[in-house]
């Protein structure tokens, strides 16, 4: 008689990820931290043993589509025959908390951004009906000391999170509420997670922190006590072999201190591009939002970062129709953007967020007004967008590849300024920097021919 000894299927592991950049890691750290477990990642949710939603908070949209979400997951989890554990994650996690699993009682599981290490835990308990399905407390230290200090790689980019949280407080956001405290992770760990990825043929790093700016991490061992600013980090960085290309994301004008300006000057590893948000171009509604600077402020410091790096690419984040604006305050927003060219921004209608001091501000700008005020300056972010994106053609830039374009021949990368780049090129450059001739420029893109692969000079 013969016995076959066969493994243990992969369990099907499906995760959907809305939100920041912040979300997108945690969810390939929750991935990280399930494979011991026997989970592996599947194409659909119909085919997962397990779901996790991983969600976001910071306005009514996203936390609406999170409940409309697991409106279709609770379907499939009948169909299956209850055979699905279906975990929610993030943001909407925390602040709701127990309400999410009243209003969805199909939720078996509920974990903040701050808990999700302790899924494995989690799931035995449920698996054997036992104890919380609730866990939400902050505990960013023991989460940054919990993960796994390797990871997988998964092409020659990476977010590497540094820092979490947010103490600022800005009167419109959920993010202190649901991130909890600023928290810096020691630059030794983060350095073995650099190394790990760079091994693996990653090239691009990207620092990630909801206010990465504000790092403060514990210094190397063997330099003794004491913390490191984001400055001194990315000089680090840069000395880890394989390495080429550091960016980091998102920033606060308040953090953006003489030593990282002066790292854009003489770092070159570091990224010409500068995600820095300012919200509005109004001294009055700036103080409002208890941003803790003023435009000038502002308008001063992309001074100084351009006459360190001159050709840097500057990024924003803009809110229309805070509470108590007015069609002056709009105006300034306006004249702080044309002020200042930005290469790429993100605005939004600002969205009223229970718990925050601006819900409970006078003076709500009616929806039609801030409709219209998005539109007029998404059109100029538009015509700016597209300007700094034309300007680049008839330059030869320096493009990571990342991969192969729909049609054999076609490849596809990065800019240094963190434009998508098309051209033709063989199928076996990803990962590689290489030279690319800009011919033509839209709103999202560019597209050049390859002029000649870098590689060989590295
Ligand atoms: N309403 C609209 N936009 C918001 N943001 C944060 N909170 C709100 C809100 N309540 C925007 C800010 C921030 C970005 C991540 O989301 O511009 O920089
Ligand atoms: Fe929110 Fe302001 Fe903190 Fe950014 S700095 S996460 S907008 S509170």
């Amino acid at each position: 008689m013969t016995v076959t000894l066969s493994a243990k299927p992969p369990k099907g592991l499906f995760i959907r990820t809305y939100g920041c950049q912040m979300n997108v890691y945690d969810s390939e750290r929750i991935r990280d931290v399930l494979k011991p477990l026997g989970y592996a990642p599947v194409e659909s949710p119909d085919a997962a043993d397990l779901v996790v939603v991983n969600t976001c908070h910071i306005r009514e949209k996203a936390t609406e589509k999170v409940y409309s979400e697991l409106g279709q997951l609770k379907r499939l989890k009948e169909a299956s025959g209850g055979r699905m554990t279906i975990a929610v994650a993030g943001c909407v996690a925390q602040a709701e908390g127990e309400e999410l699993i009243r209003r969805q009682p199909a939720v078996d599981l509920v974990l903040g951004p701050q808990a999700y290490h302790k899924l494995p835990e989690m799931i035995a308990r449920a698996s054997r009906a036992i104890g919380d399905r609730l866990e939400t407390e902050f505990d960013t230290i023991e989460k940054f000391d919990a993960l796994p200090k390797t990871r997988e790689a998964d092409g020659p980019t990476a977010f590497v999170s540094v820092q979490e949280g947010c103490d600022k407080f800005c009167t419109f956001c959920v993010v202190p509420y649901t991130r909890g405290a600023e928290i810096s992770r020691r630059v030794d760990d983060i350095v073995a997670e650099v190394r790990s990825l760079a091994v693996q043929g990653v090239r691009e790093i990207t620092l990630l922190g909801q206010n990465v700016n504000a790092f403060h991490g514990a210094a190397p061992a063997i330099e003794g006590q004491g913390v490191w600013s984001l400055g001194q980090l990315c000089r680090h960085i840069s000395k880890v072999g394989g390495i080429e290309r550091i960016r980091y994301t998102t920033s606060h004008p308040r953090d953006m201190d003489d030593d990282l300006i002066a790292a854009h000057g003489d770092t070159p590893a570091l990224m010409p591009f500068l995600h820095l948000p300012v919200q509005s171009g109004s001294d009055r509604i700036l103080k409002a939002m208890n941003r803790g600077h003023t435009a000038d402020a502002y308008r001063d410091i992309i001074a100084r970062v351009r006459k360190a790096r001159p050709d840097i690419a500057v990024a924003s984040d803009f809110i229309v129709g805070f509470p108590g604006e007015t069609d002056a305050d709009f105006e300034a927003t306006m004249q702080l953007v044309r002020d200042t060219g930005f290469a790429i921004a993100y605005s939004f209608k600002y969205s009223s967020r229970p718990g925050t001091p601006a819900a409970e501000m006078h003076g709500h700008v009616p929806e039609a007004v801030k409709d219209q005020r998005l539109q007029a300056l998404q059109a100029l972010l538009r015509e700016q967008q597209s300007a700094f994106n034309a300007a680049q053609i008839g330059r030869t830039l320096p493009v990571l590849v990342t991969g192969k374009g729909r049609n054999p021949g076609q490849a596809h990368g990065r800019s240094p300024y963190l434009q998508a780049v098309h051209f033709d090129g063989p199928d076996h450059l990803t990962g590689q920097i290489v030279d690319v001739k800009i011919r033509a420029a839209s709103l999202n893109s560019l597209t050049g021919e390859l002029v000649s692969l870098r590689e060989a000079a590295l």
